[in-house]
């Protein structure tokens, strides 16, 4: 980090300079007075006491002026640190301290605050992600184990059929499922965020791994009746093979799971110079602006139809890793029409 030019607070030279000057015009007042007596009289123990007493005012002095000073350019801003410091260590995020100078003119105590306004404004932010996350959490959690509970419940009836029994049974493992796809989401983002998933670079054709990708959902094409169209480049790249496929599954299945039965998925991979870009658009429910503008927002879902079948953190997971990489995402939709997420990885492409 760069490091700042700021005024020394205990040693600043200009600080110092009216200080000496007001000491050298008392100790030439003394001198004068010193001559003035010892020409009106020859009394060298009355000379000796003016002396005595004359130094003592001239310290005494000097001392209140340091006093002064010190109180004003050290003693002040040092209390406000003190009560700032004792404010948030009690757990309140909302203090902020005013800075004494201008931001050209700021001293080592002026830093110390603007870093500590800072510090504290982090902490606010992280204390009000974590409150968020935990009711997030525990919302997405609370329906499907009372779904778990409902249905183990009915369960223990022993004159159930076999039908009925297995659908119930299928009804548990979907709930577990959502249980389990969420803690995972979690995990993988948790690991994102603090950098312990590295980045694993590798020349790879991104044309088979997005094509992998596709044909893995295949099964749920068919299923919806969906009309796939592929426009693949051939494309060799060198990034993280496994992070990207996290963010080509994520958007696919959105795609699939947005999109009507008998609609259409269109993913095209075009090069652009060093970089790529990838589209997956659909014909699907789109979103409005205000939905587009939050949809990269942890555990944020727009459109709660299709709540139960996710969790609001593919997206999250998708730009963290599209971060990570280096690179661009952004979506275009219409409501009712379709919606285009594309994406730009920068100064990926390998020439073979
Ligand atoms: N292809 C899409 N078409 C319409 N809306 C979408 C699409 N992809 C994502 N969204 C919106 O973005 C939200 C967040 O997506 P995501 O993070 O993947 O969560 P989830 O899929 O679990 O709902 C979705 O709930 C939806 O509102
Ligand atoms: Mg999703």
């Amino acid at each position: 980090m760069k490091k700042r030019k700021v005024r020394n607070v205990g040693f600043s030279f200009w600080d110092a300079v009216p200080f000496f000057v007001l000491i050298a015009l008392i100790m030439q007042i003394a001198i004068l007075v010193y001559d003035y007596i010892c020409e009106r009289t020859d009394n060298t123990g009355l000379i000796a006491v003016l002396i005595l007493i004359l130094i003592v005012i001239l310290s005494a002095f000097c001392t209140f002026v340091d006093y002064i000073r010190r109180k004003l350019t050290i003693d002040k801003p040092t209390k406000k640190i003190l009560y700032a410091t004792e404010q948030i260590s009690s757990g309140d995020f909302s203090v902020r301290l005013d800075i004494t100078h201008d931001y050209n003119k700021y001293d080592q105590y002026d830093l110390i605050m603007e870093n500590l306004n800072k510090m504290v404004a982090e902490l606010q932010k992280n204390e009000v992600l974590k409150t968020d996350f935990i009711s997030n959490v525990s919302h997405e959690i609370k329906t499907p184990l009372a779904v778990i509970q409902n249905y183990a419940t009915l369960l223990q009836d022993e004159s159930l059929d076999a039908t009925t029994r297995h659908e119930y049974a299928q009804t548990l493992i979907g709930a577990t499922k959502r249980i389990t796809d969420l803690i995972t989401n979690i995990l993988k983002l948790n690991r994102l965020e603090n950098q312990q998933i590295q980045e694993k670079p590798e020349v790879f054709s991104l044309t088979d791994s997005l094509a992998d990708c596709v044909v893995d959902f295949e099964m749920l094409f068919e299923h919806k009746n969906i009309q796939l169209d592929c426009d693949l480049d051939d494309v060799t790249v060198f990034s993280s093979k496994s992070l990207l496929e996290m963010v080509w599954n994520n958007l696919i299945s959105n795609a699939i799971k947005f999109t009507p039965e008998g609609g259409n998925v269109g993913i095209s991979l075009k090069r652009v110079g060093k970089n790529v870009q990838v589209s997956v658009s659909d014909t699907g429910c789109g979103m409005s602006s205000e939905t587009g503008a939050k949809i990269f927002d942890k555990f944020y879902q727009g459109d709660t139809s299709h709540a139960t079948q996710g969790n609001g953190l593919g997206l999250a997971l998708v730009k963290r890793v599209i971060d990570i990489v280096g690179g661009e995402i952004s979506v275009q939709s219409e409501l009712g029409k379709g919606s285009t997420f594309t994406i730009i990885l920068k100064d990926v492409v390998h020439e073979i």
